[in-house]
């Protein structure tokens, strides 16, 4: 969708983005300073495969305070964003024939990258239970295959931030199974008032063994270009992400590891107080938009900056005398009729769904809203033919 998108673009209509998995904000102050004073100090060349030692270590002490679960240095692998902390967690944790839990809709990275490590991702579909992982369910999918757990929260692509006791309960099921926790909560930062994120060590210190944290820099910095993030993990975990990264990437980019340990010393919390009131009123801007459509739902959207909106009315339905097939179709028209581009849900395991991101110029999510809008209204019920 995104490469039509830019087509599309490219031959000069002006398409509204709701696809893209960044905000429109500039990079935070301190990781651009950090970048710049690394240029200027000719840190040019190779670090240690996992990271400068000095950013490993404010990262443990970091991750330690916010959890309540001590950390050290060796515990923390910094990464090529955290994809690349995910991929090596399944790379050297999954053998071939292990299942892997995949809470879905779920982003698309996930059971590729489970797939890639010879593994086998088991969806659970999480849309009944207001799009969030429970306990019976995870219950309910382990068999003595069962090797690891994925949990996102703040989810993408729907937005939903997970809650203490839901948590609790997938934590203890975990220890009791012996499964991996492959905790993925690099939208931690980007709640909307109200809602808290939980840390699952914060509430089961006991999971350490068993757990790997990671996260980013990408969303909480606007810095997704830069490509840094870290995994937090037991020591030979790490070990043995050392070698594999070792002999595929080496190090993360050196200015981008600069640029992240000035901004986990500055320990500021102004960048995030500046996005959250943002990111507030673009949902409530998006929201004021959808919600007076008949038959519209969408998940709990408490985190990260993604709606994730039930297509299920207008499928099947006729746009302009054309039957909408299903939610690639559905994006497909919406693209090119509207020139407004949308993250269909089949590639997040799901049907019925699409998500955009509200992360736009103010301008932009207005101009993209309407369209939207529009062209929902313009779609007709085929039975009426
Ligand atoms: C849930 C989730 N995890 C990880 C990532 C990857 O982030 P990074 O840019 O740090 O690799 C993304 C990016 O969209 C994401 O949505």
């Amino acid at each position: 969708m995104r490469s039509k998108a830019n087509a599309l673009k490219e031959s000069g209509a002006r398409v509204i983005n709701f696809a893209a998995g960044e905000l429109s904000f500039d990079a935070c102050a301190e990781m651009k300073a950090g970048a710049l004073d690394a240029i200027h100090q000719a840190r040019n060349r190779y670090t240690p495969p996992l990271g400068l030692p000095r950013l490993r270590e404010v990262l443990a002490q970091r991750v330690s305070e916010r959890t309540g679960v001590t950390f050290t240095a060796s515990e923390v692998a910094v990464t090529a964003g955290a994809k690349q902390a995910l991929f090596n967690a399944c790379m050297v944790l999954l053998d071939p024939g292990d299942e892997v839990i995949v809470p879905t809709p779920h982003w698309e990275t996930f059971p590729t990258q489970v797939r890639l490590a010879g593994a086998i991702p088991v969806a659970v579909d999480t849309r009944q239970d207001d799009y969030r992982l429970t306990r019976r369910a995870v219950q309910t999918a382990i068999t003595p295959r069962t090797r690891m757990l994925v949990i996102n929260t703040p989810n993408n692509p729907t937005g939903t931030v997970y809650q203490r006791q839901q948590l609790a309960g997938i934590a203890e099921l975990a220890l009791e199974h012996g499964l991996w926790v492959l905790f993925d909560e690099c939208y931690r930062s980007l709640t909307r008032p109200g809602c808290v994120h939980h840390n699952i060590l914060s509430l089961c210190p006991a999971l350490k063994p068993q757990t790997v944290l990671v996260d980013s820099f990408s969303k909480s910095q606007a810095v997704t270009g830069w490509r840094v993030g870290y995994a937090c993990a037991p020591a030979q975990v790490i070990s043995a992400m050392h070698n594999l990264q070792g002999h595929t990437t080496s190090n993360p980019s050196s200015l981008s590891q600069y640029a992240a340990l000035a901004t986990v010393t500055a320990g500021s919390q102004a960048f995030a107080d500046q996005l959250a009131p943002f990111l507030q009123r673009q949902l409530d801007k998006a929201r004021s938009y959808l919600d007076p459509l008949p038959g519209v739902a969408y998940a709990p959207a408490e985190g990260a900056f993604y709606l994730y909106i039930d297509v299920t009315p207008w499928l099947g339905e006729l746009y302009r005398g054309e039957q909408i097939r299903d939610v690639d179709h559905l994006s497909e028209l919406l693209l090119t009729q509207a020139h407004v581009a949308v993250v269909p849900g089949s590639g997040c395991g799901d049907p019925s769904s699409i998500r955009i991101s509200y992360a736009l110029e103010p301008e932009e999510l207005e101009e993209g809203m309407h369209r939207f809008v529009q062209f929902l209204g313009l779609v007709e019920r085929a039975d009426n033919y």
